[in-house]
Protein backbone atom coordinates (compact mmCIF):
# COMPACT_ATOMS: atom_id res chain seq x y z
CA UNK A 1 0.00 0.00 0.00
CA UNK A 2 1.28 3.17 -0.74
CA UNK A 3 1.77 5.27 2.48
CA UNK A 4 0.73 8.61 2.89
CA UNK A 5 2.62 11.27 5.04
CA UNK A 6 0.30 14.37 5.81
CA UNK A 7 1.00 17.12 7.99
CA UNK A 8 -1.36 18.42 10.27
CA UNK A 9 -0.17 22.34 10.83
CA UNK A 10 -3.74 22.79 12.82
CA UNK A 11 -3.87 26.75 14.05
CA UNK A 12 -0.03 27.59 12.96
CA UNK A 13 0.96 29.23 9.99
CA UNK A 14 0.76 33.00 8.55
CA UNK A 15 1.49 34.22 5.00
CA UNK A 16 5.20 33.47 5.07
CA UNK A 17 4.73 29.63 5.80
CA UNK A 18 5.01 29.58 2.12
CA UNK A 19 8.76 29.09 2.70
CA UNK A 20 8.26 26.10 4.28
CA UNK A 21 6.15 24.42 1.45
CA UNK A 22 8.83 25.76 -1.23
CA UNK A 23 11.65 24.06 0.59
CA UNK A 24 9.65 20.77 0.91
CA UNK A 25 9.29 20.81 -2.36
CA UNK A 26 13.07 21.88 -3.53
CA UNK A 27 14.08 18.86 -0.65
CA UNK A 28 11.55 16.64 -3.44
CA UNK A 29 13.03 17.62 -5.97
CA UNK A 30 9.67 18.80 -7.42
CA UNK A 31 8.18 16.03 -8.07
CA UNK A 32 5.86 13.75 -6.35
CA UNK A 33 7.40 10.62 -4.84
CA UNK A 34 5.84 7.54 -7.05
CA UNK A 35 6.00 5.39 -3.97
CA UNK A 36 4.18 8.03 -1.19
CA UNK A 37 1.60 10.51 -0.53
CA UNK A 38 2.52 13.82 0.67
CA UNK A 39 -0.32 16.22 2.02
CA UNK A 40 -0.10 19.41 4.01
CA UNK A 41 -3.24 20.50 5.44
CA UNK A 42 -2.05 24.00 6.64
CA UNK A 43 -5.02 26.70 7.80
CA UNK A 44 -8.15 27.42 5.69
CA UNK A 45 -6.42 30.96 5.64
CA UNK A 46 -3.47 29.46 3.46
CA UNK A 47 -4.71 26.43 1.43
CA UNK A 48 -6.54 28.33 -1.61
CA UNK A 49 -3.28 30.23 -1.82
CA UNK A 50 -0.77 27.32 -1.93
CA UNK A 51 -2.78 25.20 -3.69
CA UNK A 52 -2.68 27.51 -6.08
CA UNK A 53 0.92 28.20 -6.26
CA UNK A 54 1.95 24.73 -5.76
CA UNK A 55 -0.72 22.78 -7.73
CA UNK A 56 1.12 20.33 -10.27
CA UNK A 57 3.95 20.12 -7.45
CA UNK A 58 5.35 16.91 -5.26
CA UNK A 59 2.15 17.92 -2.78
CA UNK A 60 -1.26 17.48 -2.14
CA UNK A 61 -2.94 19.37 0.31
CA UNK A 62 -5.93 19.24 2.78
CA UNK A 63 -8.00 20.87 5.08
CA UNK A 64 -8.73 20.25 8.58
CA UNK A 65 -12.57 20.06 9.20
CA UNK A 66 -15.40 20.59 7.30
CA UNK A 67 -18.89 21.05 7.65
CA UNK A 68 -21.32 18.66 6.99
CA UNK A 69 -23.45 20.78 4.51
CA UNK A 70 -22.30 21.84 1.36
CA UNK A 71 -23.64 25.80 1.74
CA UNK A 72 -26.15 27.91 4.17
CA UNK A 73 -26.24 29.64 7.31
CA UNK A 74 -23.41 28.59 9.14
CA UNK A 75 -21.08 31.49 10.21
CA UNK A 76 -17.54 30.89 10.24
CA UNK A 77 -17.53 27.30 8.44
CA UNK A 78 -16.00 25.78 5.70
CA UNK A 79 -17.95 23.71 3.10
CA UNK A 80 -16.25 20.67 1.87
CA UNK A 81 -17.20 21.76 -1.31
CA UNK A 82 -15.06 24.64 -0.19
CA UNK A 83 -12.43 23.13 0.56
CA UNK A 84 -12.33 21.36 -2.90
CA UNK A 85 -12.70 24.43 -4.72
CA UNK A 86 -9.99 25.58 -3.02
CA UNK A 87 -7.18 22.71 -4.69
CA UNK A 88 -7.76 20.81 -1.51
CA UNK A 89 -7.44 16.62 -2.23
CA UNK A 90 -8.01 15.66 1.74
CA UNK A 91 -9.95 16.75 4.81
CA UNK A 92 -8.92 15.48 8.32
CA UNK A 93 -12.30 14.91 9.86
CA UNK A 94 -12.76 14.25 13.70
CA UNK A 95 -9.56 15.50 14.74
CA UNK A 96 -9.50 14.45 18.97
CA UNK A 97 -8.70 18.60 19.19
CA UNK A 98 -12.04 19.19 17.58
CA UNK A 99 -14.12 16.37 19.17
CA UNK A 100 -12.86 18.11 22.68
CA UNK A 101 -13.08 21.57 21.89
CA UNK A 102 -16.38 21.70 19.82
CA UNK A 103 -17.84 18.74 21.52
CA UNK A 104 -18.00 16.99 17.93
CA UNK A 105 -19.86 13.41 18.38
CA UNK A 106 -19.22 10.36 16.28
CA UNK A 107 -22.61 10.54 14.13
CA UNK A 108 -21.05 14.64 13.66
CA UNK A 109 -17.84 13.09 11.87
CA UNK A 110 -19.55 10.82 10.26
CA UNK A 111 -21.54 13.59 9.05
CA UNK A 112 -18.51 15.46 7.90
CA UNK A 113 -16.57 12.30 6.21
CA UNK A 114 -19.66 12.08 4.16
CA UNK A 115 -19.88 15.77 2.91
CA UNK A 116 -16.26 14.83 1.81
CA UNK A 117 -16.80 12.14 -0.19
CA UNK A 118 -19.93 13.97 -1.54
CA UNK A 119 -17.31 16.84 -2.55
CA UNK A 120 -14.79 14.25 -4.13
CA UNK A 121 -11.92 14.43 -1.23
CA UNK A 122 -11.12 11.54 0.77
CA UNK A 123 -11.60 12.20 4.52
CA UNK A 124 -8.79 11.44 6.98
CA UNK A 125 -11.09 10.07 9.76
CA UNK A 126 -9.50 10.41 12.88
CA UNK A 127 -9.68 7.96 15.88
CA UNK A 128 -7.75 7.44 19.38
CA UNK A 129 -8.11 6.88 23.35
CA UNK A 130 -7.28 8.89 25.75
CA UNK A 131 -4.91 8.33 28.89
CA UNK A 132 -7.40 7.50 30.74
CA UNK A 133 -9.01 5.29 28.71
CA UNK A 134 -5.87 3.50 27.54
CA UNK A 135 -5.12 3.29 31.47
CA UNK A 136 -8.49 2.00 32.29
CA UNK A 137 -8.09 -0.83 29.69
CA UNK A 138 -10.98 1.00 27.68
CA UNK A 139 -8.51 1.60 24.71
CA UNK A 140 -9.82 -0.99 22.13
CA UNK A 141 -13.74 -0.39 22.96
CA UNK A 142 -13.28 3.61 22.21
CA UNK A 143 -11.79 3.04 19.18
CA UNK A 144 -14.22 0.22 17.78
CA UNK A 145 -17.12 2.74 19.16
CA UNK A 146 -15.48 5.42 16.95
CA UNK A 147 -14.75 3.47 14.32
CA UNK A 148 -18.70 2.31 14.03
CA UNK A 149 -19.71 5.63 14.40
CA UNK A 150 -17.83 7.89 12.66
CA UNK A 151 -17.40 5.79 8.84
CA UNK A 152 -19.93 6.25 6.24
CA UNK A 153 -21.30 3.34 5.77
CA UNK A 154 -21.67 4.15 1.50
CA UNK A 155 -19.27 5.41 -0.49
CA UNK A 156 -19.80 8.66 -3.21
CA UNK A 157 -23.11 8.84 -5.27
CA UNK A 158 -24.13 5.93 -2.78
CA UNK A 159 -22.31 3.52 -4.37
CA UNK A 160 -20.38 1.31 -1.84
CA UNK A 161 -17.30 2.82 0.59
CA UNK A 162 -14.05 1.79 -1.27
CA UNK A 163 -11.10 1.12 0.36
CA UNK A 164 -9.20 4.02 -1.16
CA UNK A 165 -12.24 6.35 -0.41
CA UNK A 166 -11.21 7.02 2.54
CA UNK A 167 -8.73 6.91 5.41
CA UNK A 168 -7.88 6.33 9.06
CA UNK A 169 -5.80 8.23 11.71
CA UNK A 170 -5.08 6.22 14.84
CA UNK A 171 -4.03 9.22 17.04
CA UNK A 172 -4.12 8.44 20.90
CA UNK A 173 -4.70 11.76 22.57
CA UNK A 174 -1.99 11.24 25.45
CA UNK A 175 0.56 10.99 22.44
CA UNK A 176 -0.36 14.27 20.39
CA UNK A 177 2.05 17.35 21.38
CA UNK A 178 3.55 15.60 24.27
CA UNK A 179 5.98 13.59 22.74
CA UNK A 180 5.13 10.51 24.30
CA UNK A 181 4.52 7.45 21.99
CA UNK A 182 3.20 4.31 22.40
CA UNK A 183 5.78 1.44 22.04
CA UNK A 184 5.76 -0.71 18.81
CA UNK A 185 3.69 -3.42 19.88
CA UNK A 186 0.55 -1.42 21.22
CA UNK A 187 0.72 0.50 17.90
CA UNK A 188 0.77 -2.53 15.66
CA UNK A 189 -2.34 -4.33 18.34
CA UNK A 190 -4.50 -1.40 17.74
CA UNK A 191 -3.56 -0.84 14.05
CA UNK A 192 -4.58 -4.82 13.54
CA UNK A 193 -7.44 -3.99 15.77
CA UNK A 194 -8.66 -1.10 13.17
CA UNK A 195 -7.79 -3.28 10.11
CA UNK A 196 -10.39 -6.25 10.97
CA UNK A 197 -12.95 -3.08 10.85
CA UNK A 198 -12.08 -1.44 7.68
CA UNK A 199 -11.09 -2.32 4.29
CA UNK A 200 -8.36 -4.43 3.62
CA UNK A 201 -6.95 -1.74 1.12
CA UNK A 202 -7.55 1.49 3.42
CA UNK A 203 -4.77 3.27 4.65
CA UNK A 204 -4.06 3.26 8.34
CA UNK A 205 -2.07 6.37 9.50
CA UNK A 206 -0.48 6.62 13.11
CA UNK A 207 -0.43 9.99 14.53
CA UNK A 208 0.83 11.55 18.05
CA UNK A 209 4.90 12.33 18.24
CA UNK A 210 5.60 11.28 15.03
CA UNK A 211 8.98 12.98 14.78
CA UNK A 212 12.12 12.42 12.09
CA UNK A 213 13.77 10.58 15.40
CA UNK A 214 10.86 7.41 15.90
CA UNK A 215 9.33 7.87 12.10
CA UNK A 216 10.86 4.77 10.42
CA UNK A 217 10.54 2.72 12.75
CA UNK A 218 6.89 3.38 13.23
CA UNK A 219 6.49 3.25 9.28
CA UNK A 220 7.33 -0.12 9.56
CA UNK A 221 4.91 -1.26 12.16
CA UNK A 222 2.55 -3.60 10.60
CA UNK A 223 -0.84 -1.77 9.26
CA UNK A 224 0.66 1.52 9.54
CA UNK A 225 -0.12 2.81 6.35
CA UNK A 226 1.52 6.68 6.75
CA UNK A 227 1.51 8.83 9.71
CA UNK A 228 -0.31 12.14 10.73
CA UNK A 229 1.98 14.59 12.20
CA UNK A 230 1.55 17.67 13.63
CA UNK A 231 4.65 19.57 14.93
CA UNK A 232 7.11 18.38 13.31
CA UNK A 233 5.40 19.34 9.78
CA UNK A 234 5.29 22.82 10.76
CA UNK A 235 9.62 22.79 9.65
CA UNK A 236 10.15 21.76 6.32
CA UNK A 237 13.51 19.67 7.28
CA UNK A 238 11.43 17.78 10.34
CA UNK A 239 8.40 16.76 7.77
CA UNK A 240 10.79 16.27 5.08
CA UNK A 241 12.98 13.12 6.89
CA UNK A 242 9.47 11.77 8.25
CA UNK A 243 8.52 11.64 4.11
CA UNK A 244 11.76 10.29 3.42
CA UNK A 245 11.68 7.79 6.51
CA UNK A 246 7.74 6.26 4.33
CA UNK A 247 10.70 5.53 1.62
CA UNK A 248 9.94 1.81 0.34
P1 LIG B 1 1.89 15.98 17.06
O1 LIG B 1 2.63 15.34 15.91
O2 LIG B 1 2.29 17.42 17.29
O3 LIG B 1 1.92 15.15 18.29
O4 LIG B 1 0.33 16.08 16.61
C1 LIG B 1 -0.29 14.96 16.09
C2 LIG B 1 -1.59 15.35 15.53
O5 LIG B 1 -2.51 15.72 16.27
C3 LIG B 1 -1.76 15.33 14.08
O6 LIG B 1 -3.09 15.46 13.71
Amino acid sequence: MKPLIAGNWKMNGLADAASEIEALIAKMDGSAPADRDVAVCPPATLLAGFAARYSDEAIQFGGQDCHAEASGAHTGDISAEMLADAGAAFVIVGHSERRADHGETDAAVRAKAEAALRAGLTPIICVGETQEERSTGRAFDVVRTQLAGSVPTSGPRSGPLADDDYVIAYEPVWAIGTGLTPTLEDIAEMHEDIRERTGAGARILYGGSVKPANAAEILRVRNVNGALVGGASLKANDFYAIVAAAAG
